[in-house]
């Protein structure tokens, strides 16, 4: 089952003299249940891409579809909600906030959508990723390994449809980059979470079902292992 479709995406940052094409006409089609990695040199255009198919950003030409839903034709505040409800991201530095919990941090999604809380899913997410003694503590208190580990529980606890990661393990030392690693393939596994996740490690980029590599703004390998 079809659950994203980039079509002819183009994203141009800067104007006149500045400008410059950091995507050139990408298309590509995620099926519900793929773990894709993808890799290419700094500075190819993998966060652009990951930006745009997650909402971050708008393209500069070209249409994103998530799950039937064009998502350059909802204005802002649609796009917001569309994003909390479908949408999981797990960034390279975390971005948890550092005055709230381990617990308050993870349910913040639902806290914002007004969403009642579901135990067993936060008891199952806590339990999952090692968290569960650590969940009154304050973020900066934990591990960079034991702090990726709460951002990916605040990721997951909306089912998003997909689950977006930015280099998660690219903060974290070789043992910790392959617990979030394992953790990431156990829901997918599992739940059958579709993830997308942009790396520069290659011996993790081995591990994903689906590689595809980027060079100057454009696609240039997608390969099924
Ligand atoms: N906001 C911006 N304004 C202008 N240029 C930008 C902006 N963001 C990115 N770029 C440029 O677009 C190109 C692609 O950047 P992008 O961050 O997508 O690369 P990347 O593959 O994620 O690199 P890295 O591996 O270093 O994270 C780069 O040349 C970058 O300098
Ligand atoms: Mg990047």
């Amino acid at each position: 089952m079809e659950i994203l479709k980039a079509n002819n995406l183009s994203k141009k940052y800067g104007r006149k003299e500045n400008e410059f094409l950091a995507l050139k006409n990408i298309n590509l089609t995620i099926n519900k249940g793929e773990f894709i990695c993808i890799t290419g040199k700094s500075g190819s255009g993998k966060s652009t891409l990951l930006n745009l198919l997650s909402g971050l950003d708008t393209p500069t030409n070209g249409e994103i579809i998530i799950n039937n839903q064009n998502i350059n034709k909802l204005n802002s505040e649609e796009l917001t909600i569309f994003r909390r409800k479908n949408i999981g991201i797990v960034f390279q530095f975390y971005n948890l906030i550092p005055n709230l919990t381990v617990k308050e941090n993870i349910l913040l999604p639902l806290l914002l959508d007004k969403k009642a809380i579901n135990e067993r899913r936060f008891n199952e997410i806590v339990k999952t990723l090692g968290i569960k003694n650590k969940l009154d503590s304050m973020p900066n208190d934990l591990s960079g390994g034991l702090q990726q580990r709460v951002s990916i529980g605040r990721a997951l606890i909306n089912k998003p449809k997909i689950l977006f990661a930015d280099e998660p393990t690219g903060n974290l030392d070789s043992k910790n980059s392959l617990k979030v690693m394992k953790l990431l393939e156990y829901y997918n596994k599992k739940f059958n979470q579709t993830i997308i996740m942009v790396t520069h490690d290659e011996s993790l980029a081995k591990r994903c079902k689906r590689n595809i590599r980027m060079k100057d703004g454009k696609i240039i390998n997608d390969i099924y292992r």
